[in-house]
């Protein structure tokens, strides 16, 4: 197996349980230069396409981040195809989708983005469906909803919600929520993500199709505060404080699972609760007091 990744947002340090592994080869390259794409593709069957700038960053940068997601999945797969590839595991996003129409959000819900970021997630699924049809690449187009868990961003703009009520709180600072709070989201632990990514690879059923990773339950990121509040023993009528909506921010993403569940009989094996307890314990694992960590997160990321 082989990683492609210019770490300009991964670490090395989160690959460190894999090193040294006698199949494992890391490669530092950019998907946006198509040589260190194809050299990195050499030997591989499967290529699964993770790689990714983030959403806050693109409301800053959307020619920065268009060109990233759009020519870097061009070259994926002009490479994949030319290498011989036997499966383009493409990882979209429920951002695609827009704030819902209906409830749960199937496969078959518009495509409606609101972002930068979504937009080009859309132009991402597309080429890889048009490689699809076009050169018959095999091809699966993952969904995932919210991913969260250990190795989650919380500095600068790249801080996910979770990652950042959990600095704050460690440091007993408020945990602010942008809007009324009662913007809903479908939260997936990374592990259970990760297995299925897996399992959805080596699935021939789910060949040509688009598939979203989710748990088919909604939360609204009052919820999530108050989990947070709870790990800590904080009062979280005192902690839990609200501000303007961010632009562009989503109202409601509440995954549909049956063709998750049909294809890979997926079941979660971790629920929000126990999730965000091991977020918690990992971050309380790091080798940084809370105050540098807080110093790294910044409160209005997107700006
Ligand atoms: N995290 C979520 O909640 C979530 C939700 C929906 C979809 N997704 C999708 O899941 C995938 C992975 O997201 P993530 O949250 O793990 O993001 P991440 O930022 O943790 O990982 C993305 C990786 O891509 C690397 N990268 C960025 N630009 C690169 C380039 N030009 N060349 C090579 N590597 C590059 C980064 O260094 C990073 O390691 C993405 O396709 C994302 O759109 C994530």
């Amino acid at each position: 197996m082989t990683v492609l990744d210019d770490f300009s947002n991964g670490k090395m340090a989160h690959l460190e349980v894999l090193r040294g592994h006698p199949a494992l080869t890391i490669v530092r390259g950019d998907i946006t230069r198509r040589e260190d794409v194809d050299s990195a593709i050499q030997g591989c069957s499967t290529l699964i396409h993770l790689a990714v700038l983030c959403l806050r960053e693109s409301i800053k940068s959307p020619h920065r981040i268009t060109n990233m997601i759009v020519d870097g999945t061009l070259n994926c797969l002009e490479s994949a195809l030319e290498s011989g590839t036997e499966l383009f595991v493409n990882c979209s996003s429920s951002e695609a989708y827009g704030s819902a129409v209906y409830v749960p959000m199937d496969e078959k819900h518009p495509l409606n983005p609101e972002t930068p970021y979504a937009a080009a997630k859309v132009a991402q699924d597309m080429f890889v469906r048009s490689y699809g049809a076009t050169y018959q690449l095999p091809w699966v187009t993952i969904r995932p909803f919210n991913m969260y868990g250990p190795n989650s961003h919380w500095q600068g703009f790249r801080g996910e919600l979770i990652p950042k009520m959990i600095v704050r709180a460690m440091n007993l600072q408020p945990l602010i929520i942008f809007g009324d709070g009662e913007q809903r989201r479908d939260f997936l632990y990374v592990e259970d993500a990760a297995r299925a990514v897996v399992e959805i690879a080596a699935t021939q059923k789910a060949r040509g199709q688009c598939v979203n990773f989710c748990t088919g339950n909604e939360t609204p990121v009052r919820h999530i505060a108050e989990l947070v509040c709870r790990e800590f023993n904080l009062d979280a009528e005192r902690y839990i404080q609200y501000q303007d909506a961010r632009p562009g921010d989503v109202r409601r993403h509440y995954g549909d699972v049956s063709l998750f569940k049909s294809l890979l009989g997926f079941e979660p094996s971790v629920t929000l609760e126990q999730g965000i307890k091991k977020t918690v314990e990992w971050f309380k694992s790091l080798p940084y007091a809370p105050e540098e960590l807080l110093l790294q997160e910044v409160l209005r990321n997107w700006e």
